[in-house]
């Protein structure tokens, strides 16, 4: 690998990072620059030549993750870009190595991202852990007669009842995003895409909304195309159905992103629906301790296993962890103590897959991912496993 350095970016910067994004993800150089400069400098990560010159750079966005019912801190990767005079020397790898190491030294518990690569990502820890599907129901079989009492447009900012009425939702659901202010904005508006947003309220209270943008097709009629949809109760997302329904003149299917099961999937009468897979995502555990004491479990679980994990790029979180678990939280011990308990061995990357709920520890040892004596697999298993398929509607 050539000599490179790597460190923070600088406004200075920004024209020399918007050439590599726009370079990267072929996007026309005046929007990658203001991608760039949008966000500010902060989350922003380079390498650079002896002279200074960034080759290569990532952006952080810090947001979190909902594991167990609880917002988990979780730093989001996006815009991994080399230039391509300097590809296939190393520079990508440097600096997600040096990128991992500086988040898990700061205590940050996860970081996920979608990849393009996924070799890549993997040699510093990451592990596919979820998707994102896209859901398709023909309007014919959108079947929900079911009429809210009030509507209102909603204004294209996002809003604190919204954001309450998303909250109650997500967290419902292993890997939803808890969403920052950069997730946020791209539900609204995204590119040239404008979604309007449409909610049901009661009592002033938001109980339901989407955004949703009427694409026109050839034929004049309409695809209705949702950026996001959430409710409270199993009556508001019949009514959100029933607002939607009332489009079926003109439009014949809706689409959103979700995961392979869906509330919505359950509500209509025939199984008349398409999910297809958009992407996995991948998950990095960076700090095991705070990512396991973090997160939620059952209420009614009450078990104890040890992990022994390996970690070739933050050698610092290798060794044993004692998992106690009791009253729906964790606590976390490190090093040996007392008996040793069950105990499965696994590197990083089993430890992302097992701890989304994205396979069971049996199905992750068949991986080669985890292995363990039978016991502290069951109870690992029991722990860490997801109500659904972990699944993110986001993408970033
Ligand atoms: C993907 C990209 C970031 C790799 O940068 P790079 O500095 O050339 O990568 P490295 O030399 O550090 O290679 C590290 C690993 O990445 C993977 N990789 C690199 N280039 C790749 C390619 N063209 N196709 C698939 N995998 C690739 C390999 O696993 C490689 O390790 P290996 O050679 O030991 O198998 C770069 O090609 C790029 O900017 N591409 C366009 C934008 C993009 O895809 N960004 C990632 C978005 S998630």
């Amino acid at each position: 690998m050539q000599t490179a350095t790597y460190g923070p970016a600088a406004e200075a910067d920004y024209p020399a990072l918007g050439r590599l994004i726009a370079l990267a993800f072929a996007s026309p150089l005046d929007g990658a620059v203001a991608w760039i400069s949008n966000q500010g400098p902060a989350g922003l990560r380079v390498m650079r030549d002896a002279g200074g010159t960034p080759l290569a750079c990532l952006r952080r966005i810090e947001m979190g993750q909902y594991f167990g019912g609880v917002s988990v801190p979780m730093t989001g990767i996006a815009g991994v870009a080399v230039a391509p005079e300097a590809r296939g020397r190393g520079l990508a790898l440097a600096m997600m190595r040096r990128c991992m190491q500086e988040a898990a030294e700061a205590g940050e518990a996860l970081s996920c991202l979608y990849a393009s690569t996924q070799t890549l990502y993997r040699q510093v820890g990451y592990e596919q852990a979820g998707h994102r599907w896209t859901i398709r129901i023909g309007m014919a079989h959108l079947d929900v007669r079911c009429r809210a009492r009030s509507v209102t447009h909603l204004p294209p900012k996002d809003t604190a009842p919204v954001r309450d009425c998303y909250a109650a939702f997500a967290r419902r659901f292993d890997g939803m995003l808890d969403r920052p202010p950069y997730i946020w904005d791209r539900i609204a508006a995204w590119r040239d895409k404008h979604y309007d947003g449409w909610a049901l309220t009661d009592a002033g209270r938001i109980t339901a909304y989407c955004f949703m943008r009427q694409v026109a097709k050839d034929t004049g009629r309409q695809t209705l195309e949702l950026s996001d949809l959430a409710f409270d109760s199993h009556g508001s997302m019949l009514a959100l159905l029933g607002f939607l329904a009332d489009f079926a003149s003109m439009a014949d299917e809706i689409t959103f992103h979700a995961g392979p099961i869906h509330p919505v999937l359950m509500a209509v009468s025939q199984q008349r629906y398409t999910v297809t897979l958009k992407e996995p995502w991948l998950l990095r555990i960076l700090r095991p301790d705070i990512a396991i004491a973090r997160r939620g479990y059952r209420p009614g679980l009450d078990t104890e296993f040890a992990i022994d994990l390996s970690d070739d790029t933050i050698p610092g979180n290798s060794g044993r962890y004692r998992v106690r678990i009791r009253d729906g939280r964790a606590e976390v011990g490190r090093g040996s103590s007392g008996s040793p308990g069950p105990s499965l061995r696994c590197g990083v990357r089993g430890l992302a897959a097992l701890y989304s709920g994205y396979l069971a520890p049996e199905a992750l040892a068949l991986c080669g991912l985890i292995d363990g004596d039978a016991e502290a697999l069951a109870r690992a298993g029991a722990a860490f496993a997801a109500g659904s398929p972990p699944w993110m509607t986001d993408f970033f």
